[in-house]
């Protein structure tokens, strides 16, 4: 490997699968017995309010019976002992990153522990359930909606993912399947920025071809070797 100083990590639900937590592509092709275009989407919430906050609400409840598992806390001891750069950039809205010590750390797709309001923007940790029309502590609307950033709106913090990219000498790809942009994306520009590319997945991603190697196997194995390996 040549000299590495700036690592980007991507992470996505196949980092929390061991962990418990259902990833979104599975066999059935529904996501906790539902399809994505029904809670997932600003019409869903628009259309059943009730079905999409509640939907949120039992994500958010589980987080209390999950616990980070060796792929988390082997990146948060990236995180504590790294001594360049690194963005942890994660797809998923569970809290096993940071509960694990993960702190150079972005959700780009939102949080289950956040409100977000519709009104003035305000985002405010949540815990507990999140009902419709819950007034915003903010401005006082009664628009607080989950944190979540749904199919056609624009993930978090693009522009510092897009700069930590350009900046990479290796980025990480774990646990993602590769089917959603920008994310599905970041391979792409991270190689044409001129950094090695790494894919830690169970299966193929279907961007596996952009990524200069490709690891198979469970993130509780791979991940935990991976940062034995790139510690001084
Ligand atoms: N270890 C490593 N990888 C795993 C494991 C595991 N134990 N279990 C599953 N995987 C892999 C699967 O092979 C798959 O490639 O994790 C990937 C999970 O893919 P998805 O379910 O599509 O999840 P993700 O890529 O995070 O989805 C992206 O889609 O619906 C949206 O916003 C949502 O953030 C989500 C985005």
């Amino acid at each position: 490997m040549r000299d590495i100083r700036n690592i980007v990590v991507l992470t996505g639900a196949g980092i929390s699968a061991e962990s418990g937590i259902a990833t979104f592509r599975g066999p059935g092709g529904l996501w906790e017995g539902h399809r994505v275009e029904d809670v997932c989407t600003p019409q869903a919430l628009a259309r059943d309010p009730d079905l999409v906050h509640r939907f949120y609400d039992l994500r958010r409840a589980a987080l209390a019976g999950v616990e980070p598992n060796p792929a988390h806390r082997a990146l948060a001891r990236l995180d504590a002992e790294w001594p360049g750069k690194l963005l942890i950039v994660t797809q998923n809205v569970d809290d096993l990153h940071e509960r694990a010590g993960a702190r150079r750390l972005l959700h780009m797709h939102g949080e289950l522990r956040s409100a977000l309001c519709a009104a003035c923007g305000a985002r405010i940790k949540w815990s507990g359930d999140l009902p419709p029309d819950t007034p915003c502590a903010d401005c006082g609307a009664a628009t607080l909606r989950p944190d979540i950033v749904f199919f056609g709106e624009m993930p978090y913090a693009m522009e510092r993912i897009e700069a930590a990219l350009a900046q990479a000498d290796l980025f990480v790809s774990i646990g993602t399947s590769g089917a959603v942009y920008p994310a599905a994306g970041f391979v792409q520009t991270a190689r044409y920025h001129g950094a090695e590319t790494l894919e830690l997945n169970l299966d193929p991603s279907e961007g596996s071809g952009w990524f200069g190697q490709s690891r198979l196997g469970p993130a509780s194995v791979l991940v935990p070797a991976w940062v034995d390996e790139v510690l001084p």
